[in-house]
């Protein structure tokens, strides 16, 4: 049986013969018995056995080094009085596969730093079951949300020609290593998606609400704790939608992840809690029962100076001016210190803003938003799209982007246009803010980003 259906019957199966096969966490010696406390992953909790002389296989099993997977058979015993519900009080014990002594994963308390050099590994952790668990949840509960509201799930290409958000920072996929990409595979340069947003457009226009939800991949030089160069992305496209209608729609989507992890993931919660953030889950339970702010960049602009103007060490970058490209520490001060909740900020100003983000009225600003939240700075970030094509084709000749490579994206704009509104969700770092972890490199399985590529 698997420690699940234990756990989840143990009333009926109080004082029965169960049996299962687990790994060990510890294996401790008594005067007259001994205790194991055994994981078998298919739940976080642990489970103490007891076993004693007269157990089968007793010597074996008092030799059995941590990380060992066991087999018992044993009486389960209800202990009302202890955290655990039950224990096991072994009959017959079986060795399936014995721990060689070099087993990284000892006893005392790793270091995350340590836990990342072995990716293969860690797992085994209670942290990182907790962690993956969650992510799993939170995976599911983004499906959940866009299927009851009538989205279609559209798997956007990996392989592409083109870097929708302009940035340069698209790897290159290639059989050569001559470079002459015209002879290539593709006869053309070919490369790993940054994001899915542009072909996500196209199918917004037939199919009204859709989302992405995949890998993509970024050659980002910033070896940070909250990028990788590959990461996971969630794109809604919405057909119709204006920005307004946007802000609700990430809004209402964080609300009903983080409601469907409290009511589904509350153990691997307080694990993580116990880990990493002692005040993760109210700080979940506010954030969801809050109303997220909605701030123009501007006014974030005069919030920043006011806090240069009172302590003018606040900040490393100090030269606070409208068009400066926020780095994390202002994205920080605004959610983190001054308003202590998640925040919208909107209208920002054109120049450090994608090509394809609709100019407003005042021509300076474009309808885009990124959503701010404590501990990670930026989560979201999307816009209205530019549907006027002359404009389109005006920023992008400004930003050097070729109308031969996106004429297909630009035409869009021809071929009867439904306004249209999306943003991109980083999966990663919802995951961090939903575990309270304060490296992306712990919430991805095998993780990579710069110099780093193991397995
Ligand atoms: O703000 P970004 O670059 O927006 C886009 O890619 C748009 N095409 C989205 C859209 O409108 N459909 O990226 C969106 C989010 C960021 O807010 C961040 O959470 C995450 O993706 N992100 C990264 N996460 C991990 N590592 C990186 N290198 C990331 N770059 C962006
Ligand atoms: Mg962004």
């Amino acid at each position: 049986m698997l420690v699940r259906e234990l756990l989840k019957n143990f009333q009926e199966l109080a004082n029965k013969e169960v049996e299962f096969t687990g790994r060990i966490r510890s294996n401790r010696q008594g005067k007259n018995v001994s205790f194991l406390v055994l994981n078998d992953g298919s739940v976080i909790d642990d489970v103490q056995v007891v076993y004693k002389n007269e157990t089968k296989n007793f010597e074996q099993l008092s030799k059995q080094r941590l990380g060992a997977v066991v087999y018992i058979q044993g009486k389960l015993v209800p202990t009302p009085n202890r955290p655990q519900p039950f224990e096991i009080q072994a009959k017959i014990s079986e060795i399936i596969s014995e721990c060689a002594e070099e087993y990284p994963l000892q006893k005392k308390e790793q270091s995350l730093e340590f836990l990342r050099e072995i990716p293969q590994l860690r797992p085994r952790t209670k942290t990182f079951q907790a962690v993956f668990k969650i992510r799993s949840l939170l995976s599911f509960a983004i499906h959940k949300f866009f299927n009851e509201k009538d989205f279609v799930y559209v798997n956007t290409p990996i392989i592409t020609e083109n870097d929708a958000e302009g940035a340069g920072e698209a790897f290159v996929v290639t059989t050569r290593n001559d470079g002459k990409y015209e002879d290539d595979f593709f006869g053309k340069k070919a490369n790993l998606t940054v994001s899915g947003q542009l072909n996500a457009e196209a199918y917004a226009q037939s199919l009204n609400s859709v989302y992405t939800f995949g890998p993509t991949f970024r050659a980002e030089n910033s070896n940070t704790s909250r990028h990788a160069a590959e990461f996971w992305m969630i794109e809604p496209e919405v057909a119709l939608n204006s920005l307004k209608e946007n802000i609700d729609l990430i809004e209402e989507l964080i609300k009903s992840v983080l409601s469907y992890v409290l009511e589904n993931g509350r153990k691997e919660l307080e694990a993580c809690q116990n880990f990493f953030d002692d005040k993760l889950i109210s700080r979940l339970e506010s954030a969801k029962d809050s109303k997220f702010k909605v701030l123009d960049y501007a006014e974030a602009i005069n919030i920043l100076k006011e806090a240069v103007k009172k302590n003018k060490n606040e900040f490393e970058e100090k030269n606070i001016k409208f068009g400066l490209d926020l780095g994390s520490e202002h994205e920080k001060y605004l959610c983190e210190k001054h308003f202590g909740s998640p925040v919208f900020l909107i209208n920002y100003p054109k120049e450090i803003k994608a090509f394809y983000m609709k100019l407003n009225d005042d021509k300076k600003t474009v309808a885009a938003v990124d959503l701010l939240v404590p501990g990670i700075g930026e989560l979201v970030g999307g816009s209205q799209r530019e549907d006027n094509f002359d404009k389109l084709i005006l920023r992008s000749k400004e930003l050097g982007i070729n109308f031969d490579d996106l004429s297909w994206y630009f035409n869009l704009r021809k071929f009867g246009y439904y306004k249209s509104s999306g943003f991109g969700l980083g999966f990663e770092r919802l995951v961090m803010y939903v575990t309270g972890a304060t490296n992306i490199r712990d919430v991805i399985s095998f993780p990579r980003t710069p110099n780093n590529l193991l397995f």
